[in-house]
């Protein structure tokens, strides 16, 4: 029916424009993407998985392993955390809408913040799940039984469990079946390099064993840092991404044709499909890292210095053998806000 063989962009896009498109009904994966971003607050929902209204499959999986909807929540907190941590000092500081406007919200279309969330909640997803293996709270990792869960001891190759964390975040996300068309391909893409940004992160870590500390066996396994340390590498992605065009699309989209004259994609980066809107008016009044950030992020309109006073323990020392007593010294730092 919808022959896209030879490369008749054209006739491709009018195919897709003429399919079923539904008004609201995104493939869950975008559903579960933006409902963990979206949702600031800490309401719990109906039903196993509790911090989201979950579909069939996600209640499915939230009540074969009861320890998953806590992991699922620690990668919300997580992502989000670090999300505003890291651009703390950037134009877009992860706020879900653009220039405070509700229609501008990051998830009608496919920005490079879009797709960098993408990345960001299947990364921590990824994460909290292979650390729930690695401390035994998952029931359904592969370690489980051969896992001794102390601090001391580790059984080879069941550190944090990062294939099991991609697995389960490709599950969650409904990876499957998120659409054959080319906005599919582009999430999907996303989706992988938030997971495998995890994936880099992963270090093996050795143990000795043996008579006062000579090395006769050893034990290795593989660790995960903090998800903290795997937002560099984000970070990175992010700035990194390319824009790819297609045609003609809409976010909200339900069953499309398969598109079989595939976008070259690199594997290797983020891809977003819309500029993002300009940012500069929302940052008035931002407080800049220092005099150098303020020039990117007030957009040239200058900043305003201010002071303040900054408390903090100084000048400590021993005091009657065992106490520690610090003087508190008064630091006069200057500030910065957007004009
Ligand atoms: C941890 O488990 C190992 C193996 O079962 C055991 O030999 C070791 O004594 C345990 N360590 C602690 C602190 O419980
Ligand atoms: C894309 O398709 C929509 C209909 O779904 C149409 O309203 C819009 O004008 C099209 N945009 C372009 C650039 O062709
Ligand atoms: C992000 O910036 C907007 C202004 O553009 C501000 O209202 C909001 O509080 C900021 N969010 C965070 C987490 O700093
Ligand atoms: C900071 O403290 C010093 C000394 O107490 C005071 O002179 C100064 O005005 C204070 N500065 C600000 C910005 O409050």
């Amino acid at each position: 029916m919808f022959n896209c063989i030879f490369n008749v962009l054209l006739f491709c896009a009018v195919s897709i424009i003429a399919s079923k498109i539904v008004e609201g009904s995104q493939p869950n994966l975008q559903k579960t993407v933006e409902a963990m971003f979206s949702d600031r607050s800490h309401e719990v929902h109906p039903g196993p998985c509790k911090l989201l209204r979950s579909t069939k499959r996600q209640v499915k999986m939230c009540d074969r392993d009861t320890g998953l909807s806590n992991a699922i929540s620690i990668a919300k907190e997580q992502a989000i955390a670090a999300c505003e941590e890291t651009f703390q000092y950037d134009r877009w500081n992860c706020s879900v809408v653009f220039n405070r406007k509700l229609k501008r919200n990051i998830f009608n279309k496919i920005y490079r913040e879009t797709a960098f969330v993408h990345a960001l909640i299947a990364g921590s997803i990824t994460h909290s799940v292979a650390k729930a293996c690695a401390s035994g709270d998952l029931s359904s990792c592969s370690c489980v039984g051969k896992f001794t869960k102390n601090n001391t001891w580790k059984v080879a190759g069941c550190g944090d469990d990062f294939r099991h964390g991609k697995r389960i975040t490709k599950n969650f996300l409904d990876f499957k079946h998120a659409g054959n068309d080319q906005i599919a391909e582009v999430l999907k893409q996303d989706v992988i390099v938030g997971v495998d940004s995890i994936g880099e992160q992963m270090k093996e870590v050795c143990k000795c064993h043996g008579f006062s500390g000579s090395c006769t066996t050893k034990t290795c396994w593989k660790r995960l840092g903090p998800f903290n340390s795997a937002m560099g590498l984000l970070k990175k992605h992010y700035h990194h991404a390319l824009k790819k065009k297609i045609m003609n699309y809409t976010t909200k989209r339900a069953i499309t044709p398969k598109v079989r004259n595939k976008m070259k994609i690199d594997r290797k980066n983020l891809v977003y499909l819309q500029r993002t809107p300009n940012l500069c008016v929302s940052t008035k009044g931002r407080v800049c890292k220092d005099r150098k950030n303020c020039a990117t992020l007030c957009c040239g309109r200058g900043h305003i210095t201010g002071k303040r006073n900054v408390t903090s323990r100084c000048r400590c020392r021993m005091v009657n053998c065992c106490f520690v007593q610090c003087d508190t010294c008064v630091e006069e730092v200057e500030h910065f806000t957007c004009k």
